[in-house]
């Protein structure tokens, strides 16, 4: 049984759409990427599983065989689905520990927050700092971080690299890494980095133009002729 999967998925913005027949599993505790370039439709797919208000969305969607058919985006949350936005969406005024407080939820561990600094040490230094005093990456360390508070079944992560340098990048992966054996979870993860993708995930689908182009493993894909010229942009393969 699948944690989650997309049936026939179509999702639009008003009249416009920008999904159309979408199907995809993620299994517990696999890392699963979704390639494709700006505007092809990561994001809307990403929304369409949490419901967020803006997406109109048609085809199915279950959690554990359970369709979420209606349901609104804090009662999805609940069934395990925590959301790294692309946006990062830190709390300015208030601390680190204040924006990983703010997460943590009933059916966490009490320890969730020293295990969570544990596996994204990153936030460890920081968490005396106002979400103002940090840098694109040390807020993009927090947005995971913040994610993992309510001890999801699966995170969907939207472009955790845009914009970041190579260094920092280099850290996330490690953290990312960890997360399947640390917290069992599963991750979606939206990217147009192929390589922080390729050293992450076992599967990837490619997204373009609001369709599934192509799904394989990661090796499939790393050795796959023209997939990555058809479907990434330019210098999308280089490290
Ligand atoms: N709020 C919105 N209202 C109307 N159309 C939207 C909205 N958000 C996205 N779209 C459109 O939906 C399509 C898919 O956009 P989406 O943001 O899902 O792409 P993406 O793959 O996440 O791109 P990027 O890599 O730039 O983040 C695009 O044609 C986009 O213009
Ligand atoms: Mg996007």
């Amino acid at each position: 049984m699948s944690i989650l999967r997309l049936s026939d998925v179509t999702a639009s913005y008003g009249l416009a759409k920008a999904l159309f027949g979408v199907s995809l599993t993620l299994e517990q505790g696999e890392t699963v990427g979704l390639l494709g370039r700006n505007g092809a439709g990561k994001t809307t797919l990403l929304k369409s599983v949490i419901a967020e208000p803006s997406v109109t969305v048609a085809g199915e969607i279950a959690i554990d065989d359970r369709a979420l058919r209606g349901l609104p985006t804090y009662r999805i949350s609940r069934h395990g689905v925590a959301w790294v936005p692309d946006d990062r969406r830190v709390f300015t005024a208030l601390s680190v520990r204040e924006n990983l407080e703010l997460a943590h939820t009933k059916n966490a561990p009490a320890d969730q927050l020293a295990k969570v600094v544990a596996s994204v040490p990153l936030v460890g230094r920081l968490l005396s700092r106002r979400g103002y005093e940090l840098s694109g990456g040390e807020q993009q360390a927090v947005s995971i971080a913040r994610a993992l508070m309510s001890a999801p079944r699966f995170v969907l992560m939207d472009e955790p690299t845009e914009g970041l340098a190579p260094l920092i990048v280099e850290q996330l992966q490690e953290s990312i890494a960890r997360l399947p054996s640390e917290f069992g979870v599963g991750i979606l993860l939206a990217e147009q980095n192929f390589a922080f993708v390729a050293a992450l995930a076992q599967r990837v689908a490619i997204v373009s133009t609001g369709r599934v182009a192509w799904t394989g493993s990661t090796s499939e894909l790393e050795n796959g002729s023209d997939l990555i010229d058809r479907y990434l942009s330019a210098g999308a393969s280089q490290p």
